[in-house]
């Protein structure tokens, strides 16, 4: 049997200050045609019945992730975090919720916070990468062809002489340095890493109990107590002390049963308000206005108004949101550094 597990405990920091810790990144409606998480569960629609599906949140955002509920998402299936503990926990947590209530199964894992076009082509490609870890151990990953050189993502280096859609991966490497990137891109050999993976519960359990023992452990305590009246107790109690350490590092980088399966289906990760020329055209001015708005010499910018009008002269190159509480005025090529406001905003408590 398939289950689709939607990763959706992320803050999404660098969206604010349209994203907040209740409604973050998953929880908005970006491009206008729903909120991303639905958009992410819709996308499955044709190879994931609704009623596999889970969701791994966590607890400030599980109220508003229980009205799923409503759209066919069962209430057992959304599984809500104490403590953020980054995506190996989540994934674990998921793989452990599989076997003890069916047995076992191939995991499909989505963020829950990208864009897709070609959803046919997403589709059959992932009908592909669930055929081979049904009859494999591998752990199958989703490539996607840089454009760019991003630190932002893990970057894939195949095989160059297998000739199939399936390939062996040699190295696995999370998120380089800038430099590192531009040589991965001028290479040829190196495919994103999506985000999105397939493989058996069984299989990323056993990962777990060889490249992340701790977690593993963790992980075990929690299952152990799955279908018990201990269940609540153990998972509050347990989960805060997992180690917090991201998949890609903690796995992917490390294993050598690793195969990328290449999906160019329009795969967009919109990670910062500078990408959202990928959702919408820009004027005539290179602009993405959205809102109220008068704008007189004003280029490259993005400007997003929810409710006051904006007006802008002679401004160029630059991120403009404006929300109920907080006017955000940011270069376009700083947009990745609006998560150190969120920081500052944290400490400042
Ligand atoms: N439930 C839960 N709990 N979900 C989480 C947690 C957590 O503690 N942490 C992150 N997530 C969710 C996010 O909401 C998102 O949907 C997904 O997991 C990935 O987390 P990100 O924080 O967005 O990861 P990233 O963008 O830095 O990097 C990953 O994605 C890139 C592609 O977008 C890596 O897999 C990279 O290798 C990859 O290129
Ligand atoms: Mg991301």
């Amino acid at each position: 049997k398939t289950y689709g597990v939607i990763m959706a405990g992320g803050s999404g920091t660098r969206f604010w200050p349209l994203s907040r810790k209740t409604t973050p990144k998953q929880l908005l409606n970006l491009s206008g045609n729903g909120l991303m998480i639905n958009e992410t569960i819709d996308r499955m629609n044709g190879f994931i019945k609704k009623e596999n599906i889970f969701i791994v949140t966590n607890k400030d955002q599980s109220d508003k992730m229980k009205a799923l509920v409503e759209d066919g998402i069962r209430m057992d299936h959304i599984l809500s975090e104490p403590a953020v503990r980054n995506t190996s926990a989540c994934i674990g947590y998921a793989a452990m919720e599989i076997i003890k209530k069916y047995g076992d199964g191939v995991m499909c894992i989505f963020p829950s916070d990208h864009y897709i076009k070609e959803e046919e082509s997403f589709s059959r490609v992932l009908k592909e990468a669930v055929k081979v870890a049904e009859e494999s151990d591998r752990l199958v990953t989703i490539g996607i062809t840089p454009t760019f050189p991003s630190t932002g993502y893990g970057y894939i280096q195949f095989d160059e002489t297998q000739a199939g859609i399936i390939r062996n991966v040699e190295r696995f490497v999370e998120k380089p340095n800038h430099e590192t990137a531009v040589k991965y891109l001028k290479s040829g050999d190196f495919l994103w890493n999506s985000g999105m993976f397939v493989w058996k519960a069984s299989t990323i359990i056993e990962n777990f109990k060889r490249f992340l023992p701790r977690v593993y452990n963790d992980i075990i305590k929690i299952g152990d107590a799955m279908n018990t009246i201990m269940e609540v107790d153990t998972i509050n109690e347990v989960y805060p002390n997992i180690p917090s350490i991201s998949i890609d590092y903690g796995i992917m980088e490390r294993s050598d049963e690793v195969v990328v399966l290449e999906g160019n289906f329009g795969w967009n990760d919109v990670g910062s308000w500078d990408m959202l020329g990928a959702l919408y055209d820009t004027d005539e001015n290179g602009n993405i206005i959205k809102g109220e708005q008068i704008n007189l010499e004003t280029s490259n910018c993005i400007s997003y108004s929810d409710n006051r009008l904006i007006a802008t002269i002679g401004i160029n190159n630059t991120i403009i949101v404006e929300t109920d509480d907080v006017v955000l005025v940011c270069a376009k090529d700083k947009a990745q550094d609006v998560k150190k406001i969120v920081d500052i905003i944290k400490m400042q408590g």
